[in-house]
């Protein structure tokens, strides 16, 4: 861990008034530690303070959104909440990654969102779901004769690896290399952040090469030959390009079955509806995406503002907690009730505005394809009640161990 400096040394400015400031890390939050769940550390959290925007002096002193209409309103508003600087702690400016497009603002964004936009389309990801499908079934049987699991690592981290390094065209012998990155990717730690982009460069560096002189049909291929604005893209934007799908497509995934997963261990009420009807499936992902958001984005505040009732600093960070929007009760009733029949799911997780996630579609049909063939293959299925469900947080919302058990001879 790097020792604190200039950029992460906890602080609160003087144009912050006292009521706004609240004691929260989001790394290591003691409600995180204390609650049986993140979500109910989260939860915690909302029911201390209210919905609204406040400042901590974490992670280098930072204002947080819990606010379902502010959070949608920052979102919508990149004029105010710019994404080029999005670490948090505060990275250097010069060692910022550079993500495209996430790390764009409008009107620059537009037109490199569109090659991604391309790469992802309808039908190249409906195409998918065959392999999505095959994968998942070999790794559900690899596991059922055991009658135990932990279900994060036999399931949930290398399926979205496997399914993502097949759309990029790579090879998939490299996967737990990958996962032990995107951890670095993620960590608060700047040497482990720094560390996990040179990765990422270095072995994408010949698979994009090669693609320029033999494109295949894979996204890399896509990416290399793309244009933006009517010009080629170069060799450093398609690297930026991968930096991000890299970050943005594995850890979301793997945190969304693994909350699903775990919430369904818990209730087998639940567990048993969606077995006796799947059609129910596709309302159930929605729900788990709701009940359980993962992304905490971090944004920078482009000029001085007066926004949703403080003061707020050109350069300041601003933390939009999506997971939160998803548990304020002005938009859900009952939010922190898991309800297959809620009428309304219409949830912030992927985001809203120009950045919203271009992997939502991709992300749903894995979930989706992932339930059908897990409530089809498996029996019912339980918690250990030997062995601890695990957390980590950050910038996502994470389960680090699901134990999980069932009757093999079912
Ligand atoms: C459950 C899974 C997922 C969740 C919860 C999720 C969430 C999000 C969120 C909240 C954003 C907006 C970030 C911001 O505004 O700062 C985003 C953007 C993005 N996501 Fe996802 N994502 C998921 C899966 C995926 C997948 C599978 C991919 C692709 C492989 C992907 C690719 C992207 C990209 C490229 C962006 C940037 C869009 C832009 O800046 O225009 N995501 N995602």
């Amino acid at each position: 861990m790097n020792a604190p400096n200039a950029l992460t040394r906890p602080s609160v400015p003087d144009h912050v008034r006292p009521e706004s400031v609240v004691d929260f890390d989001l790394y290591r939050d003691h409600r995180f530690e204390e609650e049986d769940g993140l979500h109910e550390g989260l939860w915690r959290l909302i029911q201390e303070t209210g919905q609204g925007i406040f400042w901590t002096p974490h992670n280098g002193g930072h204002w947080f959104i819990t606010d379902h209409e502010l959070l949608f309103q920052a979102a919508k508003q990149p004029e105010l909440f710019s994404s080029t600087a999005m670490t948090l702690p505060p990275m250097p400016a010069d060692q910022e990654p550079r993500l495209i497009p996430l790390g764009l603002d409008p009107p620059v964004h537009g037109a490199y969102r569109l090659p991604l936009m391309r790469a992802f389309s309808p039908d190249i990801i409906k195409a998918m779901e065959k392999d999505i499908r095959a994968f998942a079934a070999e790794l559900i049987e690899g596991i059922r004769p055991n009658g135990r699991a932990e279900f994060v690592e036999a399931i949930a981290e290398p399926m979205p690896i496997m399914i993502f390094m097949k759309l990029m065209g790579m090879p998939l012998d490299r996967l737990r290399e990958f996962r032990e990155w995107v951890y670095d990717m993620l960590s608060p730690d700047n040497d482990r952040r720094a560390s996990s982009y040179v990765h990422v460069h270095a072995m994408m560096e010949p698979l994009i090469r090669e693609r320029e002189k033999e494109p295949r049909d894979d996204l890399i291929s896509r990416l290399v030959h793309s244009e933006i604005d009517g010009r080629p893209v170069t060799y450093d934007e398609v690297q930026a390009y991968c930096l991000l799908l890299f970050a943005a497509g594995l850890d979301t995934v793997a945190n969304s079955l693994s909350f699903g997963v775990c919430l369904l261990s818990r209730d087998q009420e639940l567990q048993a509806r969606l077995r006796a009807n799947p059609e129910l499936i596709p309302e159930a992902v929605e729900e788990f995406l709701r009940r359980y958001g993962i992304v905490f984005t971090p944004r920078t505040a482009a000029k001085d503002m007066h926004f949703g009732g403080v003061d707020i600093c050109k350069g300041e960070r601003v933390l939009l907690m999506l997971p939160a929007g998803n548990l304020d009760p002005t938009a859900f009733p009952d939010p922190a009730r898991f309800d297959l029949d809620r009428e309304d799911k219409a949830h912030m997780t992927f985001n809203s505005g120009p950045h919203r996630c271009i992997g939502s579609h991709l992300a749903r049909l894995e979930l989706r394809v992932f339930y059908e063939e897990w409530l089809k293959r498996m029996p019912r299925v339980q918690i250990d009640p030997d062995r601890r469900v695990t957390y980590r947080t950050g910038l996502t919302l994470a389960l680090d161990k699901v134990p999980i058990v069932w009757d093999a001879a079912a």
